[in-house]
């Protein structure tokens, strides 16, 4: 334990940095996933079957492949292509490919939940498609989708630490960083564990209290 502290105090700007890192590449990851994600999602409730089919196969493709495989995939393309291409580039294209799946997925139900009843409502008043989503579905959608959004930011708070096979400074890269340096394996996890776990444990709180929230405002 006196070991965990000193180490803890001797490498704590680059734990921190580490931490800044996971944060920041967690959050580009759900922007750019749930702009891609939701377009795949509209696009799978679409009424053109060759594109919904496309659309499909992206999806599955992708959820049913590891996050691992996929980050060596693009590293590899993106190194074939060009080599100058800087790894976290391609580490990033493959995080907010991967989370457009999933977040597809969850635009999807959420807009799905919304009560039928809403839809012929709309109808029976003459709304077009597009006034009908943007007035009266995506209000009601949002709630289901923003706490979800935030689990999947939590999420990829945790999945991030895959690509610290790259080391482009995520906490999982700095404990290996700390880990060569100091010749002691099992005190740098056990910083970077506590680390994640704050974090993780306040997210998932914060996602709680949203979910409260948004159950109120009904
Ligand atoms: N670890 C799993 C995998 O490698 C889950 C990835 C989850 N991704 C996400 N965007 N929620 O496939």
């Amino acid at each position: 334990l006196q070991r965990t502290w000193k180490i803890a105090v001797r490498y704590w700007p680059m734990f921190l940095e580490g931490l800044g890192m996971t944060l920041g590449l967690a959050f580009v990851t759900v922007l750019g996933g749930t702009l891609i994600g939701t377009a795949f999602a509209l696009i799978k409730l679409s009424k053109n079957r060759f594109i919904q089919l496309l659309s499909s196969a992206y999806v599955e493709a992708i959820r049913g492949t590891p996050l691992l495989l996929q980050l060596w995939l693009f590293v590899s393309i993106f190194a074939a292509i060009n080599s100058d291409i800087p790894m976290l580039v391609s580490v990033i294209v493959a995080l907010i490919i991967n989370s457009s799946a999933y977040v597809a997925e969850i635009i999807r139900g959420g807009i799905l939940s919304v009560d039928k009843g809403q839809w012929e409502a709309a109808k029976s008043l003459g709304m077009s498609n597009q006034h009908m989503m943007v007035k009266i579905i995506f209000p009601q959608a949002i709630k289901s989708i923003l706490p979800s959004l935030g689990n999947e930011f939590i999420m990829m708070v945790k999945e991030t630490s895959l690509a610290s096979s790259f080391y482009i400074g995520e906490l999982m890269s700095v404990n290996n960083i700390v880990k060569t340096a100091t010749y002691f394996s099992l005190e740098p996890l056990t910083i970077a564990a506590i680390i994640y776990l704050i974090v993780t444990y306040s997210l998932s709180k914060l996602v709680k209290y949203m979910e409260r929230r948004m159950r109120v405002s009904d």
